[in-house]
């Protein structure tokens, strides 16, 4: 029985960044997304008679921690479901991986998705989120389409995202790429320092739940200005979190500084953009849709070495294949 599903990177807008629980990767807060319609990821699950789990990612076999990661999610749907086999996976990233544009996040929903079908596991979206986080905490964001918010929850149970609707102005997502190299601390290592060595984490956790309410009143209310400038301050003060942290954690690089600073002058000339990044130098230009063209152009002048996407709200994970289809 194989199962096939895609899932597509989101991007935060209120940022996660820390774990109160490693193991079952409950969020020390809550965050708000963004699901693109670019850079799909597609994976394939086969339920097999092999001695132990397989996983391939654009033709190589993952190892170590990598597979782990995987196995966690496979082990939950087994859990769920009752069941033993293991599994082969396979799978293809469009999105270049480890590179601070969410590869994790529509990798572990697009295997939450396939292996629950291949399963048998009749898992709602909500359910599918709690098992995607399993793999990668950003990941239970996109399981759904659009705007989402993960509640921060206390345990397993409460600690999921759900849709939340957006009447404000189509939204685009710029996407600057000044660099697609893996990067030297992965997510997960770089938010476990934060947590345990820098003396602005407990800041960052107190200021983003304030932050999340504001930033989710805004959404309710269509208010593009509020939701842009909440997510400026909050990538940058979950930078400010890493650069506190022993040793220090700096992903922005001087191009990523120069985008935010025209992103400014943008704004100062009257465009809707907002700047936000990750665990990477890329960054993302929150703006109107009928506004990205001027950004590109905007961006580009300034920065002609990025190669530059232009994103829009994407579809939730879903079966493109399988049992489900
Ligand atoms: P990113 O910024 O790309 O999300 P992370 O450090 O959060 O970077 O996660 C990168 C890790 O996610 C990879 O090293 C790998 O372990 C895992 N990963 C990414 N894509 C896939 C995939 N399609 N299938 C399985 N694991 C994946
Ligand atoms: C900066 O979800 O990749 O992109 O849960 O350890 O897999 P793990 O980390 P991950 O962290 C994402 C951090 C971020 C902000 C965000 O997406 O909210
Ligand atoms: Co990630």
């Amino acid at each position: 029985m194989t199962s096939t599903a895609t899932a597509h990177p989101n991007i935060a807008l209120a940022k996660y960044w820390g774990k109160r629980d490693d193991a079952l990767i409950i969020p020390a807060t809550g965050s708000l997304s963004l699901t693109l319609d670019v850079f799909p990821t597609t994976t394939s699950v086969t339920v097999s008679d092999d001695a132990a789990d397989a996983v391939e990612l654009d033709g190589a076999a993952l190892a170590g921690e990598e597979s782990n990661r995987v196995r966690s999610v496979l082990d939950r749907v087994r859990e769920l479901s009752g069941r033993t086999e293991k599994a082969r996976v396979v799978s293809v990233n469009t999105v270049p991986t480890a590179a601070g544009l969410a590869s994790s996040a529509a990798a572990f929903a697009a295997l939450a998705t396939a292996a629950a079908d291949a399963f048998g596991l009749s898992a709602d979206d909500r359910m599918l989120s709690r098992i995607a986080r399993r793999g990668s905490g950003s990941a239970s964001r996109s399981i759904f389409r659009g705007v989402a918010r993960w509640n921060a929850g206390t345990d397993d149970e409460s600690s999921y995202a759900e849709p939340l609707a957006w009447h404000g102005p189509a939204l685009a997502m710029v996407v600057a790429i000044v660099s697609s190299k893996r990067k030297a601390v992965s997510s997960r290592t770089a938010m476990r320092r934060t947590v345990e060595t820098s003396p602005y984490f407990a800041a960052w956790v107190a200021s983003s739940a304030t932050l999340l309410e504001q930033m989710s009143d805004a959404v309710a209310a269509g208010d593009l200005e509020t939701v842009g400038e909440l997510t400026e301050q909050s990538a940058l003060r979950m930078h400010a979190s890493m650069f506190g942290a022993v040793p220090p954690v700096r992903y922005l690089s001087a191009a990523s500084l120069a985008l935010f600073d025209t992103v400014l002058n943008l704004r100062s000339d009257g465009i809707e953009a907002y700047a936000t990044a990750d665990a990477g130098p890329n960054v993302k230009v929150l703006c109107r849709s009928d506004q990205a063209a001027e950004v590109v152009a905007g961006l580009s002048a300034v920065i002609p070495d990025a190669d530059y996407v232009v994103a829009h709200a994407g579809p939730g994970a879903h079966i493109v294949d399988g049992v489900g289809a």
